[in-house]
C-alpha cells in the first residue's frame, strides 16, 4: 500500500529577503464579501478574494442555502437574493475550520424561517459558541448544540438553528469580537425592531464598513463602540456594488517580521489592509525600532489600503502588548512573538485570553513552538512573558502546528534564521495563506516544498 504523504515546508537559514510583492485577499473581508453579496439585489463582482479553505468554507455554506457563488482563482461572482431569497439546506452547513463562518452564519440564518445546521472540523468543534448563541436567543432564534461535559453551561457545535420572527435588543458584548458583532449585525437586519449593540474594545470593523457602503440601515459610533441597526421600513437588499478586497495584512505579517529579523532584507507588500482596527502589528513594530514605513494608497469601500516596506537594521527591541494593542494584534500575536523570541530583552503579552479560545490554545502552541526552539518563554492566564536571545540563532527541527495556520508560519519564519534545519508540515498554512511558502521563496528565503509520509 502506498503510504499517505503530506506537504511540508523545509526552511534553512536564509539569506536577506528583498522584493516588492502582494498577499492575497484579506480572509475577514473576504468572508463579508461573499455573504454580504448573497443579500444584495443581484449579481456582484468580488476582485481580490482571498484563496484560503476559511473562505472557501464561507462560499460552501451560501452555494448550500441555494447562492450561485462561482470562484474563479481571486475573482469571484456572487447572485445576491437578498435575506428572503435563501432556502433551507437540504444538508449540515460545513464551516469547516473557520470561526467566522460559524458565528457569521449564526446571525444570518437566525433571521431565516427554517431549519439549519452548522458543523466544522474537530479544531472548530471545540470552540465557543454560546457567547454568540445568548443574545441571538434573546433576539427569538432557538440555538441548540453539545455541551462540554465538564461545563454544563457550554455551548459547542454542531449547532441547530431554528430562526425567524427576531426583534431587536440592546446589547453589551461581554468580550470584544468581531465575530459576534456580525453575527448580531446580522441578525439585527431581519428583526422586526431596533438592535443596538455595544463593545467593551472596538474590535475589527469591517462589517460596518462594507454594510455602510453597500447601503445597509445601520449607524455606527466609533467612540463609543456603538452600533445601532434599524430594518424599520427597510426593503431587505443591500444594493449590488463591484467589491474589491485588500491584501491580508495578517498573512503580510509574517513576511514583514522575516524582513524585520533576517539581515539585509528590505521587503515591501503592496495593496495590503490599513484599517486601523487591525493595524496594532505595525506599531508593535515600531516600537520595537524596526524600520517600517507605510504609505496609504487608497481607500476602497471605506477600507484603507497601502504599502508597508520593512528595512533590517540590527536587533530588535523587546516590547509590551496590552490593551486595545493586543486586540488590534489579535491575529498577528504568532508572528509577533517569533520578533520577541529574538529580540533583545523580556516582552511581556497580556490581555490576550481570546488567544485561547482561537484554532488552538494559541498561547500554549506559542508557548510549545518557541520552547522547541530554545526560547525562554513563560505562560500566564491571558498572555505569557518572552525573553529574547538577543539575535542568537534559534534551534531547529520539527514545527508541531497542531492544525494550526499561524503557529507553523511563525515556525517557518524562526526557521528562517536557524543554523539548523526547520521542517514545517505545511498543509494548515492554506486555511489563510496557500502562497506563503512560494512567496518566502520568490523574496530570497530559503524554503523548499517537500512531501513525506504522513502520520
Ligand atoms: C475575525 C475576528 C477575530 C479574529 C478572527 C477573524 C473576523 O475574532 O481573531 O481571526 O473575521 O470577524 P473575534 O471575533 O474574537 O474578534
Amino acid at each position: 500500500m502506498t503510504p499517505t504523504l503530506q506537504e511540508i515546508l523545509r526552511i534553512g537559514r536564509s539569506p536577506a529577503l528583498r522584493g516588492v510583492c502582494s498577499v492575497p485577499g484579506d480572509k475577514s473581508i473576504s468572508h463579508r464579501a461573499l455573504l454580504f453579496g448573497a443579500l444584495c439585489d443581484g449579481p456582484v463582482e468580488i476582485k481580490g478574494l482571498g484563496s484560503g479553505g476559511d473562505n472557501s468554507s464561507t462560499a460552501g455554506a451560501l452555494r448550500a442555502l441555494g447562492v450561485s457563488v462561482k470562484v474563479a482563482g481571486s475573482t469571484a461572482r456572487v447572485v445576491g437574493v437578498g435575506f428572503a431569497g435563501l432556502r433551507e439546506a437540504a444538508a449540515a452547513l460545513d464551516c469547516g475550520n473557520s470561526g467566522t463562518t460559524m458565528r457569521l452564519f449564526c446571525g444570518l440564518l437566525a433571521g431565516c424561517p427554517f431549519e439549519s445546521t452548522l458543523t466544522g472540523d474537530p479544531s472548530l468543534s471545540r470552540r465557543p459558541m454560546g457567547r454568540v448563541a445568548k443574545p441571538l436567543r434573546m433576539m427569538g432564534a432557538r440555538i441548540d448544540g453539545r455541551t462540554d461535559p465538564g461545563r454544563p453551561d457550554s455551548l459547542l457545535p454542531p449547532l441547530v438553528i431554528a430562526g425567524g420572527n427576531l426583534h431587536g435588543i440592546d446589547y453589551q458584548l461581554p468580550i470584544a469580537s468581531a465575530q459576534i458583532k456580525s453575527a448580531l449585525v446580522l441578525a439585527g437586519l431581519r428583526a422586526s425592531s431596533r438592535t443596538a449593540i455595544q463593545e467593551p474594545g472596538l474590535s475589527r470593523d469591517h462589517s460596518e464598513r462594507m454594510l455602510r457602503f453597500l447601503g445597509a440601515p445601520i449607524t455606527v459610533d466609533p467612540e463609543r463602540r456603538r452600533i445601532e441597526v434599524d430594518p424599520v421600513g427597510w426593503n431587505g437588499r443591500l444594493a449590488a456594488a463591484p467589491v474589491e478586497v485588500p491584501g491580508d495584512l495578517s498573512s503580510a505579517a509574517f513576511l514583514l517580521v522575516a524582513a524585520a529579523l533576517v539581515p539585509g532584507s528590505d521587503v515591501t507588500v503592496e495593496q495590503v489592509g490599513l484599517n486601523p482596527t487591525r493595524t496594532g502589528v505595525l506599531d508593535v513594530l515600531r516600537a520595537m525600532s524596526t524600520n517600517i514605513e507605510v504609505v496609504q494608497t487608497a481607500e476602497v469601500m471605506g477600507e484603507p489600503v497601502g504599502r508597508v516596506r520593512v528595512r533590517w537594521m540590527g536587533p530588535l527591541q523587546a516590547t509590551r502588548i496590552a490593551g486595545d494593542l493586543a486586540l488590534r494584534s489579535i491575529d498577528e500575536i504568532p508572528a509577533l512573538a517569533v520578533a520577541c523570541a529574538v529580540a533583545s530583552g523580556r516582552s511581556e503579552f497580556s490581555d490576550l485570553g481570546e488567544l485561547r479560545v482561537k484554532e488552538s490554545d494559541r498561547i500554549a502552541s506559542i508557548a510549545r513552538e518557541l520552547r522547541r526552539a530554545g526560547v525562554e518563554i513563560e505562560q500566564t492566564s491571558d498572555g505569557f512573558a518572552v525573553v529574547g536571545s538577543d539575535g542568537l540563532p534559534p534551534k531547529g527541527g520539527r514545527v508541531l502546528p497542531d492544525r494550526e495556520h499561524r503557529i507553523a508560519m511563525a515556525g517557518a519564519v524562526l526557521g528562517l534564521l536557524s543554523n539548523e534545519e526547520t521542517v514545517v508540515p505545511s498543509e494548515d498554512i492554506a486555511t489563510s495563506f496557500p502562497t506563503f511558502g512560494e512567496i518566502l521563496q520568490a523574496l530570497g528565503g530559503s524554503v523548499r516544498r517537500d512531501v513525506e509520509p504522513a502520520g
